[in-house]
């Protein structure tokens, strides 16, 4: 379905962001039918180019970022013509008066997405309020990171209220606008099966583990800053963590929800630091000068920065109380894998003597890769053996269930700026829920740093220190492997 006429403009058009995810995100929609003709797409960055010199530049960024293109013959051109620019300084006059123009009496959506560092927001809100472009109508688009501590963050959003109304503001978390993602919510509130098991009651432990192969690559200097802690935990473990347990809101609206979410991170228990693992990934062995360690990767010799985590928190609530929670991410780890687990309880009591094992369901979310969700259930192994029991896996993976040919693939991306020109902020996270993050994480982080925590070594291609699988076993659990 066609959204209505939009008009997109995205400051630091010519950045990384934009060319990786945006731009090609907006041409599979075009391609899709999703765009009207009527669109436009403003790209607004400091370079001195024109309309013909940024469709170019997008045109590269498509065929270098846009993955598989079949299908698409014949609709770059159309889509490129949808293409403006405009070049402008953030920080001064130039440029605004022309973006003013384009943007003048138009009765369409207007989007302003800030593909660009935080300290800019403020100086473009400002600019769109003076330039008669932040009325009512505007939405704004801002990306992580947001803030790097509490007090930070509450300065973003202040000043971003300044100009804007809550719900003009669309906080990205990709994170939300991933497919299996959005499954999650259909398989807990759309079955009778899970919810009432969903508990402490039954549920032994929750592990949630994004584990990536990729290291900080060309980031370092802004990922030495933050670590995993900030760049990770504090925004996309946490918004997993809170769809996983949130109770069930009482509609799939923006608000339903994210009140529902606030309430799960208010009520997180502080981490204390025997129950936090952070390490640094070592380089790869007889390949140092590709694959560096994160001290050389980041040129920082004695970094104290974490590449990975892994943690134990609990919620405090009636759902929760007593259900450890056990997070984890990393660079440069076995597989590039991320899922969430609830492992539920052991049944009382066995009826089977021959039956030694100890037989968990265990219902996994697999966000990716092969993304899907997998009930492990116990069964008699078939045969003549007697009564013995092993554990099978249930797969819901979509690709099995449904036809390939009626799935269509949807980045997270798209998905998420669909939603900002449909007005839909389910998917987008509220200021105070990102305050109440950083409320969170802010006390861990002070913590480390007072102690001059060290990060462990980790080898390259593991699954993290030993001390991670360590935090496990003394209470006698594992993570689940990390593979893909
Ligand atoms: C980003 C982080 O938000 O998410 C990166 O800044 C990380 O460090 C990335 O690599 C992971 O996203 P995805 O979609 O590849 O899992």
């Amino acid at each position: 379905i066609p959204v209505d006429p939009f008009d997109l403009v995205i400051f630091g058009g010519t950045g990384d962001l934009a060319r990786r995810k945006i731009l090609p995100g907006l041409f599979r929609r075009f391609c899709a039918g999703q765009m009207p003709p009527q669109a436009r797409i403003i790209g607004a960055a400091r370079s001195e180019l024109d309309k013909g010199g940024y469709r170019e530049m997008i045109r590269e960024a498509i065929a270098e970022f846009g993955g598989d293109l079949t299908g698409t013959e014949g609709r770059l051109d159309p889509f490129l013509d949808r293409l403006d620019y405009v070049a402008i300084d953030a920080r001064g006059e130039g440029g605004w008066s022309e973006l003013a123009e384009m943007m003048k009496g138009t009765e369409r959506i207007e989007a302003y997405y800030f593909s660009v560092a935080p300290a800019l927001f403020g100086d473009i809100a400002e600019r769109l309020q003076k330039w008669g472009m932040a009325d009512d109508r505007a939405r704004i688009v801002v990306e992580k990171p947001f803030g790097r501590d509490l007090e930070t963050a509450r300065a973003l959003n202040k000043t971003l209220a300044t100009y804007f109304n809550e719900d003009q503001i669309y906080r990205i978390d990709h994170y939300l606008g991933k497919e299996t993602v959005q499954n999650l919510m259909a398989v807990r509130f759309g079955n009778m099966l899970f919810e009432p098991l969903w508990n402490s009651q039954y549920v032994d432990h929750i592990q949630i583990t994004v584990a990536e192969t990729v290291g900080v690559g060309g980031r370092g200097e802004y990922y030495d800053k933050s670590g995993a802690m900030r760049d990770m935990v504090q925004n996309h473990l946490m918004q997993l963590l809170c769809l996983i347990a949130m109770e069930p809101p009482a509609r799939f609206s923006p608000d339903a929800v994210r009140d529902e979410k606030l309430k799960v991170i208010r009520a997180l228990e502080p981490v204390a630091s025997h129950h936090i693992v952070r390490g640094q990934y070592q380089a790869e062995p007889m390949n140092e000068a590709e694959n560096p360690g994160y001290r050389t990767a980041v040129e920082n010799p004695r970094s104290r920065t974490e590449s990975f985590i892994s943690m134990r928190t609990e919620i405090s609530n009636w759902r929760w109380a007593g259900t450890p929670f056990y997070l984890r991410t990393g660079k440069r780890m076995a597989a590039r894998s991320s899922e969430i687990t609830v492992v539920f309880k052991d049944t009382p009591h066995s009826i089977f003597e021959e039956d030694a094992g100890r037989h968990r369901n265990v219902l996994s979310i697999r966000l990716q890769p092969n993304e899907g969700i997998t009930l492990g259930v116990t069964i008699k192994e078939p045969g003549p053996g007697g009564m013995r029991l092993i554990d099978v896996p249930l797969d819901m993976t979509f690709a099995e269930a449904l036809d390939p040919e009626d799935i269509e693939q949807v980045d997270a991306y798209e998905r998420l700026i669909m939603d900002v020109i449909r007005g839909n902020q389910t998917l987008f996270m509220r200021g105070d829920e990102v305050e109440a993050a950083w409320a969170w994480t802010d006390p861990i982080i002070e913590g480390w740093e007072a102690r001059n925590d060290v990060p462990k070594p980790y080898d390259y291609g593991s699954n993290g220190p030993t001390d991670s699988e360590e935090l496990m076993r003394r209470e006698g659990r594992a993570w689940r492997e990390v593979s893909e």
